[in-house]
């Protein structure tokens, strides 16, 4: 699939009609797209490059753009609630996703992060994927494979409870360790076995008991630095003139996001000091 130049065969693009409404087509030489404004030749499109305008039949116009992976994200077919994008892009950062790193996530539910941690492994990276229910393994493979064109030859999907993988199961430890699931503290054990030395630890947890019982957890594991916790709110403003203002609306919460690193056996980590109060 290509992710720039002019529009080819097999691209998937979104057209976008007056009245800011999306749709979506995947490029086949021949084939139309109708709309309730007549149809739009997809030989119109390909050959010509993005930011283009064409128009349907009955003289509507819409402007033609590749998916970017934050539509394909918002908009694929899902079993399992998404991770979003605001909160995605925290976990490639803080969690040092680098290129060539070895990854491990679970569960894998819609493989909206899984498409994240892929791109940014890149083509020396490794992601293991682990999901329990098949149903949502079902749903991450094929929305992978729809995003990339095919699967992607550093992705290793698999069936199975990451509580009951060994390092053998995953050919050594892992550089980092990513978790979406509604019981993460039952992982920690495994977590500790698979994860290397200075490796870094996320997890991903949606209320106040879930992030309370997780950092307990990862303390009580004593191999880890004192885990942080934090949220990241986004807030979009409309920019206009006098008009300008934050946007009415906005995804207020979505979840917690958890981060320690793993010390290496036998460390006792010095204890955080805090300043004596007067
Ligand atoms: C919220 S979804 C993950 C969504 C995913 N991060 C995404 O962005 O599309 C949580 C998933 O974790 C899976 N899960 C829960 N416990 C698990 C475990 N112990 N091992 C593997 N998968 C597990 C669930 O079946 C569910 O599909």
């Amino acid at each position: 699939m290509a992710y720039s130049g002019p529009f080819q065969a097999g691209d998937r693009v979104q057209l976008t009609d007056a009245k800011r409404r999306h749709f979506t087509i995947v490029l086949k030489e021949g084939e139309s797209f109708f709309t309730h404004k007549g149809g739009i030749a997809h030989d119109d499109i390909i050959g010509r490059h993005e930011g283009t305008v064409v128009e349907s039949s009955q003289g509507a116009l819409y402007l033609c753009f590749r998916h970017l992976m934050v539509d394909h994200v918002l908009s694929m077919p899902r079993g399992a609630a998404v991770i979003y994008p605001k909160d995605s892009a925290q976990i490639l950062i803080e969690g040092d996703i680098f290129p060539g790193a070895r990854v491990l996530e679970a569960g894998a539910g819609s493989g909206a992060l899984s498409m994240t941690l892929l791109r940014a492994i890149g083509e020396s990276g490794e992601l293991i994927s682990y999901e329990i229910r098949q149903d949502h393994l079902d749903y991450a493979e094929a929305n992978v494979d729809e995003f990339f064109g095919g699967r992607p030859a550093t992705w290793s999907p698999r069936l199975g409870d990451l509580k009951e993988v060994t390092v053998d199961d995953i050919g050594g430890p892992v550089d980092r360790i990513i978790l979406d699931m509604l019981e993460p503290w039952e992982c920690l054990d495994a977590v500790r076995g698979l994860l290397l030395p200075g490796g870094v630890f996320m997890t991903y947890v949606a209320t106040v008991p879930q992030l309370m019982k997780v950092m307990e957890g990862i303390r009580a594991q004593g191999c880890f630095t004192e885990p942080r916790a934090w949220e990241s709110l986004v807030r979009e403003w409309k920019v206009e003139g006098l008009a300008t203002r934050p946007e009415h609306r906005m995804n207020a919460h979505t979840a917690f996001l958890v981060w320690a690193r793993r010390l290496a056996d036998g460390t006792v980590a010095p204890r955080p000091q805090r300043r004596a109060r007067k």
